[in-house]
């Protein structure tokens, strides 16, 4: 019996669900702290003062809070931050289970049975979609929203009555085609919006001998997800061609990372489960423009 057990993606993550924030996962510790360095750059530290380059008259949504699409959210680990941060989060996924996780986390902030954290944090929203059907292709074959499906329709007008000063995705880009998650990342930013797209992803020399999955007690297998293969130089041509500019201007915004050449070292920063990625890049992180 083989003891990798292949399954749609989010048939994959609704099992990854129950230990995906505990299971010691490098990657994740790798983005944390990427994100940690990014997200203040992006996000002015009162959210209020939002850059008025990408202010859109025609939207009805008069709130000057920063409001980002998150794409692929999970279980919430960025979502949280970004929230507290006093950005309202449009939340995106196609997994219950890992949606369910971050039900479970913004009930507890607030207690009750609201999807809102705290008084000064901001509002999340939470859309159980496939990010795919978002895309060019998809959208031209939907004819009528009652044949859209989950939360497909209220995300719609969510992004078409708010201004959206950026979208996040983290980790989730290794799971689509490229051209699909761009063109799905474009049909939300408007084209000269100078909005930001924040994106990282198993780096291609990780992904040349591994991929996403986890160790599932219960059938005793690894479960994989759908995976590619996602060069570096394939990610910023695919940008290019649906308008997304490499912002370069800043220190590191665009970066590639690994725990390091030193096995000691690696385990005592991120744990037993370092030992095996010494030595390999694992983590690719860039920041682009929508012009
Ligand atoms: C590795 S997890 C990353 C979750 C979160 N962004 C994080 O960094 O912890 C990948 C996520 O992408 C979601 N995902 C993959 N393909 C998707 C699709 N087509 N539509 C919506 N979500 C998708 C999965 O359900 C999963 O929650």
């Amino acid at each position: 019996m083989s003891t990798h057990h292949h399954l749609p993606t989010s048939t994959a993550y609704d099992l990854w669900s129950t230990v995906y924030d505990t299971d010691g996962n490098v990657l994740q510790q790798l983005d944390d702290i990427y994100i940690s360095t990014i997200l203040p750059s992006l996000i002015p530290q009162s959210t209020s003062t939002n850059t008025t380059e990408n202010k859109d008259e025609d939207k009805d949504d008069n709130t000057t809070a920063t409001t980002v699409v998150e794409l692929g959210c999970g279980t919430g680990r960025n979502t949280l931050k970004l929230s507290n941060m006093g950005v309202n989060v449009l939340a995106v996924d196609n997994s219950r289970g890992m949606l369910d996780k971050l039900t479970t986390k913004l009930k507890k902030y607030d207690g009750d049975t609201t999807t809102t954290t705290t008084t000064t944090a901001g509002d999340v929203q939470v859309f159980e979609v496939d990010i795919t059907t978002f895309s060019t292709e998809a959208v031209e074959a939907v004819e009528s929203e009652e044949e859209e499906r989950g939360d497909a329709a209220a995300f719609r007008t969510a992004i078409n009555n708010k201004r959206i000063d950026g979208i996040i995705s983290t980790l989730v880009l290794e799971h689509i085609p490229l051209r699909t998650f761009f063109s799905t990342a474009s049909h939300i930013l408007p084209q000269s919006s100078n909005a930001w797209l924040l994106l990282t992803n198993m780096h291609e020399s990780m992904g040349a001998i591994s991929s996403a999955g986890f160790w599932d007690e219960k059938s005793q297998r690894k479960v994989k997800p759908v995976s590619y293969v996602h060069t570096k130089a394939e990610i910023l041509d695919e940008a290019g061609k649906w308008g997304f500019v490499v912002v370069d201007d800043e220190e590191g915004f665009m970066r590639e990372s690994g725990v390091g050449g030193d096995v000691e070292d690696a385990k005592g920063r991120f744990g037993g489960r370092a030992e095996k990625w010494v030595g390999v890049v694992m983590h690719f992180g860039v920041v682009f423009r929508r012009v």
